[in-house]
């Protein structure tokens, strides 16, 4: 791609771990085919610039938050607050980077910033730099969020308690239960902001997406016919497109200690436990996940990030010689390097909330996964594990200890572990072709650098 050398391509993620990575992951791609990268990134949640990939420029705009503010379970407001407080910092930072001074770096040719942040179009339409959006998340929930309409029209929206379990027809096998819906955020609210993300890209030069057509063609197939006119770039999975660079987007430090404990277990033996980096727990669902894989006799690594369980610090509430008891069969930590753990051979199994980094993560290793999923779009992911791919297990009624131990066995140690294990291992297949040569997300990377260097 020398041909491309010098075009530079500015990046503003969404500061949010989920969304960071997947970003960074993109941006490491781009500058493998020849793309310059400036990152824009916010003061909260700051970017280490250190830790990332050298041959990058970083700018970091002074948007804060109160503890409080970071701390809201409201995504909605907290995205509202984010998209009014980066507006001027944003466009002055652009100012800067489109001078004449910068230019002589090179010319940019378009900015890469997430779906929910609206705000950049305007900023973006009064330089005249094309846009292009990325979404972070699956196809599955763009798509759907482009049906919201229709799920109205039909009676499945608002969510009404009594349909719960109700297969939505037009949408199966997703379940009424499985629509994206976020915690404290009124439910016409929450339609407003899925009509406005699923519209978004409709004012864009593209849409890019982390997922593949083996894995989402129908969702991408609804994706296409909702945009008809805005080039869809399904290039996924990000993190195995570019395997030379080394660097860390993790906000949080990564204990390698888990790693060496890996090495001690047997082949396919443990059981991964993590949640992600936003979702928060209460504490009896966590005494619930403790006794369970206490129970189920299968080694385990979990990783409790401080904060995970409400109201706690970390570790305090378990019960005196909880893990002394289990003799060197689990091992905690407070963040692990994810994706080394999911490569390991040690790994059996992973317990996920289902974001969707991690879905990705585990089907590129072909890991089978017990999903518990939280709120948002991770209802839908995890329908697609259990009833679409069957490459896991769900949760279906909430976490008993009775019920996680059931589930680990029948994944772990039973005939139906097998065959999930087998399609993983199948998936993980799909995963890989994709991104050879003649691959369908291969070719999509292609078609999405000559885009870039055609605007
Ligand atoms: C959330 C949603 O779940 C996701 O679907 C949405 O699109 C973005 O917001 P998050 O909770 O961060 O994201 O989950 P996920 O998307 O799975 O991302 C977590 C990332 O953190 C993964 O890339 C994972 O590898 C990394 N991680 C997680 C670690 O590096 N170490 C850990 O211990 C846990």
């Amino acid at each position: 791609m020398e041909q491309s050398k010098g075009r530079r391509v500015i990046i503003f993620p969404l500061p949010f771990q989920g969304h960071i990575n997947s970003m960074l992951e993109l941006a490491n791609v781009l500058h493998s085919r020849g793309f310059s990268i400036t990152i824009i990134h916010t003061r909260f949640n700051s970017l280490n610039p250190s830790t990332l990939n050298p041959h990058f420029t970083y700018h970091s705009i002074p948007v804060d938050f109160s503890e409080t503010e970071a701390a809201s379970r409201d995504p909605k407001g907290f995205l509202y607050l984010l998209n009014v407080r980066c507006v001027e910092p944003f466009r002055e930072c652009l100012v800067g980077l489109l001078s004449d001074d910068v230019k002589l770096e090179g010319p940019v040719a378009c900015l890469i910033s997430d779906t929910l942040l609206h705000f950049t179009r305007p900023i973006a339409e009064s330089f005249k730099l094309p846009r292009i959006l990325l979404d972070v998340s699956c196809a599955t929930n763009f798509a759907v969020l482009a049906a919201f309409p229709l799920l109205k029209e039909k009676g499945y929206l608002p969510i009404q308690d009594s349909r719960l379990e109700e297969v939505i027809t037009e949408l199966s096998p997703i379940k009424v239960k499985d629509l994206p819906k976020a915690p404290g955020s009124d439910p016409e609210n929450y339609y407003q902001l899925a009509i406005q993300v699923s519209n978004e890209p409709k004012s864009s030069y593209g849409l890019i997406l982390n997922t593949f057509e083996d894995l989402e063609g129908h969702a991408l197939a609804r994706i296409r016919r909702h945009l008809p006119n805005v080039p869809i770039f399904p290039i996924g999975p990000f993190h195995k497109c570019c395997r030379t660079i080394s660097s860390s987007s993790s906000l949080l430090a990564q204990d390698q200690s888990c790693i060496s404990w890996l090495n001690t277990q047997a082949p396919k033996s443990v059981v991964y436990v993590s949640f992600g980096s936003i979702i928060q727990i209460e504490k009896d669902q966590f005494f619930e996940i403790a006794w369970g894989l206490a129970n189920s006799n299968q080694p385990f690594l979990w990783v409790v990030r401080p904060g995970l369980v409400n109201g706690l610090d970390w570790l305090e509430a378990l019960p005196n010689g909880f893990l002394e008891a289990l003799n060197g069969r689990a091992y905690i930590v407070k963040w692990a390097p994810q994706k080394e753990v999911l490569a390991h051979l040690a790994v059996g199994a992973f317990w996920t909330h289902n974001g969707w980094n991690s879905t990705m993560e585990s089907i590129c290793e072909g890991v089978p996964m017990i999903c518990t999923p939280g709120y948002i779009e991770q209802m839908l992911i995890a329908r697609n594990v259990s009833d679409v791919w069957k490459v896991g297990l769900q949760l279906e009624h909430g976490i008993e200890r009775g019920e996680v131990e059931r589930t680990i066995r029948r994944l772990m140690v039973e005939k139906e572990g097998e065959e999930i294990k087998e399609r993983s291992l199948k998936l993980m297949e799909k995963a890989n072709r994709c991104l050879k040569e003649g691959g369908s997300s291969y070719q999509y990377w292609d078609g999405l650098a000559k885009h870039i260097l055609s605007l």
